[in-house]
């Protein structure tokens, strides 16, 4: 059975204005089709309206990296979920690790900003995972649980919303390094599980992100329970994307 996978391409800091537009087309021009996959591209903030121009007749959404924990005020340099869905974008990535790393956003503060995009109907993108210390301590699932349990009042709030959450193992984003079919699937399972306890009326989307590339694509998409990837690195360069695409597509 083809299965209906949800791909993501977290394009960071890592491209310029023109050349991330230029990816839009060509991604556009190529993916007019659905055909078993839903893609969406997250560039970088001042590259969001001119791509949101060039994709909003096409079937490829639109995603941001990052919003603000409040939908306005004092806050320089932030980006409110509000504004992010005024020109045009319809997900969101949150807890990145590189986020949560560089610029010490807590399990909290994910909350509240998963809050804000569903206040401004942007489907959150939520990023988990362990470092490469925790997972050697087997602390895998115990800090995946409280990355998710920090989410609790704002499923309360949310019942019936959609969530997606990137499991991103910490030491895979970046290396090169992907853990193996059956350690993934076992936390794709703990985490559909924990979110079935918690959010039982909502949709829950559980992707693998971290060194995602042509060749390991098939893999990765065929362990059970997957519903898409998260794609770094390998999303910058238009003939790999196009790759990763095609092998999902079937
Ligand atoms: P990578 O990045 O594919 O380059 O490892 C993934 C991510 O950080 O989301």
């Amino acid at each position: 059975m083809i299965q209906e996978l949800l791909l993501i391409a977290n394009w960071k800091m890592e491209l310029s204005v023109s050349k991330s537009i230029e990816l839009c087309k060509q991604t556009a021009a190529t993916f007019t089709q659905a055909n078993n996959t839903k893609i969406v591209l997250c560039p970088t903030f001042p590259a969001l309206y001119p791509a949101h121009q060039v994709l909003s007749q096409s079937n490829i959404a639109l995603g941001a990296q990052n919003c603000a924990t409040k939908d306005k005020g004092a806050l320089t340099g932030e980006v409110s979920a509000t504004t992010l869905a005024e020109i045009g974008v319809s997900y969101c990535i949150v807890g990145h690790s590189e986020r949560r790393q560089l610029f010490g956003e807590t399990n909290e503060q994910v909350a509240v900003k998963v809050t804000q995009l569903l206040s401004s109907s942007i489907i959150p993108i939520i990023c988990v995972g362990e470092t490469r210390d925790e997972r050697q301590q087997s602390n895998t699932e115990k800090i995946i649980g409280q990355q998710l349990a920090a989410l609790i009042r704002v499923v309360e709030q949310f019942p019936q919303a959609t969530y997606v959450i990137a499991y991103e193992p910490v030491w895979s984003i970046g290396t090169g390094t992907v853990p193996d079919s059956q350690d993934i699937q076992k936390v794709v399972t703990f985490i559909k599980d924990q979110w079935q306890q918690m959010a039982p009326k909502s949709t829950c989307l559980v992707l693998y992100g971290g060194s995602v590339n042509e060749t390991n694509t098939p893999t990765l998409i065929s362990v059970e329970g997957i519903d898409g990837l998260l794609i770094g690195g390998a999303s910058l360069e238009f003939q790999k994307f196009q790759k990763i695409v095609s092998l999902c597509q079937g």
